[in-house]
């Protein structure tokens, strides 16, 4: 791997395209890259926090399912994407980053078909962006909408057109997420997993294949369960989403959010629920152990 920009200078956001670390405004890949032609990729987003990324091996095994779904060649072992994460974290300082990484299925002249080409690998890490108290302290907006995504939600890929759709729905309807409905049931947010509080019991649809196995999701429901919240993975109505308690959504770039209003309704009273609180709590405190880590 060869080094534009020398490992001694800290920077806030750096790129890697192909084995060069590169300015992110300098990296380029060809414009008939599957990736660009196709969205014949497939990316993860691991955070990382004091220089420590978070959870790495679980997004590890998830891109190497997304590659083996998608029938792309996983083109490193764990060992030389973790040195390859690491070398872009550290170039960058010890700030929180949120790290994303895509591998394409390659250059080739347009046709549907496989080729039979090298992937393409792009790695990019920028600051992560801050949860705001607002959102802390009030919650999230939402609205329902019909998931009109395929049936291989569960591979993280870059085709992300439906996804994109989705969002900006919420967005000109005034909200921060869209919580989707597939056959009556709540599958996931446009680029988050949802949770609802029922009767003290966390529940979150089951891990199928319409929705992302969400690496902060499965985190979620471990330290549910650390703090004896009773937790669920299974079907979650319409009618349960809407008389929830509580809801939640999580991603690696947000961790976990509350959501006080649901298409103009107040979700419960309106205000972060304690079950929310409770492990969003937990889970800064994994961060915080994270961040001393780097310190010390
Ligand atoms: N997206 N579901 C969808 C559709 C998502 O796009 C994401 C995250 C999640 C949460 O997964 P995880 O906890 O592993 O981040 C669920 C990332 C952050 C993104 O596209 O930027």
């Amino acid at each position: 791997m060869n080094s534009q920009v020398p490992a001694g200078d800290s920077l806030l956001e750096m790129a890697w395209v192909n084995g060069e670390f590169v300015a992110p405004a300098a990296a380029k890949v060809s414009a008939l890259d599957r990736g660009f032609i196709f969205g014949d990729a497939v990316y993860e987003v691991v955070p990382a926090y004091g220089g420590n990324l978070f959870l790495l091996q679980s997004h590890l095994q998830r891109l190497a399912r997304s590659l083996e779904i998608t029938r792309i060649r996983n083109p490193y072992s764990d060992e030389q994407w973790g040195d390859l994460l690491q070398g872009l974290v550290d170039r960058c300082g010890n700030h929180d980053q949120s790290v994303y990484l895509q591998v394409t299925r390659g250059v080739a002249p347009r046709d549907h078909a496989f080729p039979d080409v090298e992937p393409t690998v792009f790695c990019l890490s920028r600051p992560l962006a801050e949860t705001s108290d607002q959102q802390l302290d009030q919650g999230l907006v939402a609205i329902t909408t019909a998931d009109i995504r395929w049936d291989y939600c569960h591979a993280k890929t870059t085709s992300l057109i439906a996804n994109v759709m989705l969002r900006q729905q919420a967005v000109d309807a005034g909200a921060d997420e869209a919580l989707l409905l597939r056959d009556g049931l709540l599958t996931e947010g446009s680029a988050s997993n949802a949770f609802v509080v029922v009767r003290g019991e966390l529940l979150t649809p089951t891990a199928g294949e319409q929705l992302l196995h969400g690496i902060t999701r499965e985190r979620i429901l471990q330290l549910a369960r650390q703090q004896n919240i009773p937790v669920a993975e299974r079907s979650v109505s319409e009618q349960q989403l809407r008389r929830a308690d509580e809801i939640c959504i999580s991603s690696s770039t947000k961790g976990i959010l509350p959501v006080t209003r649901l298409d103009d309704v107040a979700v419960g009273e309106g205000t972060p629920g304690p079950v929310w609180h409770a492990i969003w709590q937990a889970y800064q405190a994994e961060i915080a152990q994270l961040r001393k880590g780097a310190a010390g």
